[in-house]
């Protein structure tokens, strides 16, 4: 299993409060105050919701199954995951995985802005509604702002829906539709980080045909 390297370490150490009690989502987590994981500084960060069950386990984000889905849909419209930064809105999970609330939201947020100020990205990659409304103050459903830029303080923030709603709908009629919606923010975020670079990725001529039938 991945684990944090020493330089990453040194890097997060004095920022980390293992003994945080900001919220109360620390009572029930294994791992208070879940670290981020990638290169620092790095041009591109991916921000998620709150750590899950194995994340939560070993202190990493994005490790288990949602991860593993993210890294490949990253890889797929041609950006290296190895190359981004991986942290959440909360750093700690919340029981049962329940949505954070806006006062976990608000406490956790020092400590959100302290690793944003040390990863300095270009672009951030922002995943459902509770990261949204963390990063630019936006209140409401992810699926009305993706599509969108929202440029703040000189980074670009990339709305795009949770990669856990994509997988959750795996066996149904509207995966492929909402599949495409999702790679299709991956790639505007991808087009910021790598304006020039060769488009990889293109819509399928026959998206059309792939609509979900209401
Ligand atoms: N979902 C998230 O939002 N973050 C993780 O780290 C894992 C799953």
């Amino acid at each position: 299993m991945k684990q944090h390297t020493q330089s990453q370490l040194l890097i997060w150490q004095p920022l980390r409060r293992a003994d945080c009690s900001a919220c109360i989502l620390h009572k029930e987590a294994k791992t208070v105050c879940n670290l981020g994981d990638g290169p620092v500084p790095c041009d591109g960060a991916v921000l998620g919701e709150a750590p899950g069950f194995n994340e939560d386990q070993h202190g990493i984000p994005f490790c288990g199954k949602t991860g593993v889905f993210l890294r490949r849909m990253l890889k797929d419209i041609g950006l290296d995951p190895r190359k981004l930064f991986f942290f959440n809105t909360v750093a700690c999970r919340p029981p049962a995985n329940r949505q954070p609330k806006a006062k976990e939201i608000k406490a956790c947020s020092p400590f959100l802005f302290a690793q944003l100020e040390r990863v300095k990205p270009k672009a951030v990659l922002v995943l459902g509604n509770a990261a949204l409304r963390a990063v630019t103050g936006k209140k409401g459903a992810i699926t009305k702002a993706e599509g969108s830029i929202v440029r703040k303080d000189g980074v670009a923030y990339v709305p795009c829906r949770h990669p856990s709603s994509v997988v959750r709908l795996e066996n149904e009629d509207s995966y492929l539709f909402v599949l495409q919606t999702f790679k299709e923010n991956l790639v505007i975020f991808r087009n910021i980080l790598y304006p020039k670079k060769d488009r990889l990725y293109a819509v399928p001529e026959d998206a059309q045909e792939r609509l979900p039938k209401c």
